[in-house]
């Protein structure tokens, strides 16, 4: 069940950060090629946040096991839950899986982009990405979940979590449905992502997909694009079909760049979850945010 993050063509693995100045957001940091898991901590023991039925590994562990790796033909970065080892079914026994945190913590002011080729999908697998505030006890921190979705869903949702206080103001200019407004309870301010292909085998068969996080002070933006957003042609194999539309939806600010570009969010359309800071002050409510991904399977969603 491998979690892959990939390159797009010529251009850069991620995720990739950004500052803002003046409307235009410098790169800071790429976490991409052979040293990619350099700049993150392993987690080093059992599910003990959403008691699901795996032991994080330590790198020492992930490296050895191949839970973490580059694969050497495409560059991706690859995180994967053991699949080999014959576990007896039993309360104190997990299997092996990933869960790392990046070293770094990312301010007010930042966009977060990942571009990922492969998430892993079905019964009681419970893929993440997200952010969460530094040295305090959740959820004063902030939580920001950027990926996540469980056994057969088929679209992503996105959610923060937070101390009471904040919510998702009715009048956010999005595309997502909202699911949920407070973002203190147990699901958090819970907004689904309506794009097809953001989950699932749609995502997987879609080649993947990129999701951008603005973490501002007006608000938090999310945004999705799936890499093929023409996915029944490719099932003729009697015809050529040559595309009249852009194949894929990832805008060309960030299809076009590389690692050194500055990042311009005027093609970006309307994101699909938009927290206003008119509903949730977000200097008050998120601190810092590290960036973490995990696999874990079954637990407490
Ligand atoms: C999880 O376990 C580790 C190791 O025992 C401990 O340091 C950490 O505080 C625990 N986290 C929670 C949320 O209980
Ligand atoms: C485990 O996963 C790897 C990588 O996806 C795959 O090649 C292999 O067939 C799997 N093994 C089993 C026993 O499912
Ligand atoms: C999974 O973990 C739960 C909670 O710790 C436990 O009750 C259950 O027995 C475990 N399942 C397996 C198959 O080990
Ligand atoms: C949303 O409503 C709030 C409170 O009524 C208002 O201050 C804010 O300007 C509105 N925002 C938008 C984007 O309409
Ligand atoms: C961002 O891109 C838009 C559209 O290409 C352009 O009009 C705008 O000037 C750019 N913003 C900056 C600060 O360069
Ligand atoms: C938002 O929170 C910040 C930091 O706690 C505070 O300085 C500011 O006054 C708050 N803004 C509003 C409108 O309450």
């Amino acid at each position: 069940m491998p979690l892959r993050l990939r390159f797009l063509p010529g251009f850069l693995l991620l995720p990739v950060l950004f500052r803002l100045s003046a409307a235009i957001y410098t790169p800071i940091r790429e976490y991409s090629g052979t040293d990619f898991f350099s700049e993150w901590d392993y987690y080093g023991f059992i599910d003990n946040t959403t008691w699901g039925n795996v032991t994080y590994v330590d790198q020492n562990t992930g490296t050895s096991q191949g839970l973490t790796f580059i694969d050497s033909s495409t560059g991706h970065a690859i995180i994967r839950v053991d699949n080999t080892t014959n576990i007896p079914a039993a309360q104190t026994v997990n299997r092996n899986s990933v869960k790392i945190t990046t070293k770094d913590a990312y301010p007010i002011g930042s966009l977060i982009i990942i571009d990922v080729s492969h998430i892993p999908y079905g019964c009681s697998v419970w893929p993440s990405f997200w952010m969460l505030g530094t040295n305090i006890l959740w959820p004063l921190g902030g939580e920001i979940d950027i990926i996540e979705a469980i056994n057969n869903l088929n679209s992503n949702q996105y959610a923060l979590h937070t101390t009471p206080g904040c919510y998702l103001a009715a009048n956010s200019s999005q595309t997502g449905n909202t699911i949920e407004t407070d973002c203190s309870t147990g699901q958090g301010c819970l907004v689904q992502e309506t794009k097809p292909n953001s989950f699932g085998s749609g995502f997987a068969q879609a080649g993947g997909g990129v999701f951008a996080t603005q973490l501002d002070v007006s608000g938090i933006y999310m945004w999705f694009w799936t890499v093929s957003i023409s996915q029944s042609i490719s099932n003729r194999p009697d015809s050529i079909i040559v595309s009249n539309s852009q194949r894929s939806s990832i805008p060309a600010s960030i299809s076009q760049a590389d690692s050194a570009s500055t990042m311009n969010l005027t093609d970006w359309g309307t994101p699909t979850a938009a927290y206003l800071s008119t509903g949730c002050n977000i200097s008050q409510y998120f601190q810092p945010q590290q960036l973490v991904l995990d696999i874990t399977l079954c637990g407490v969603w």
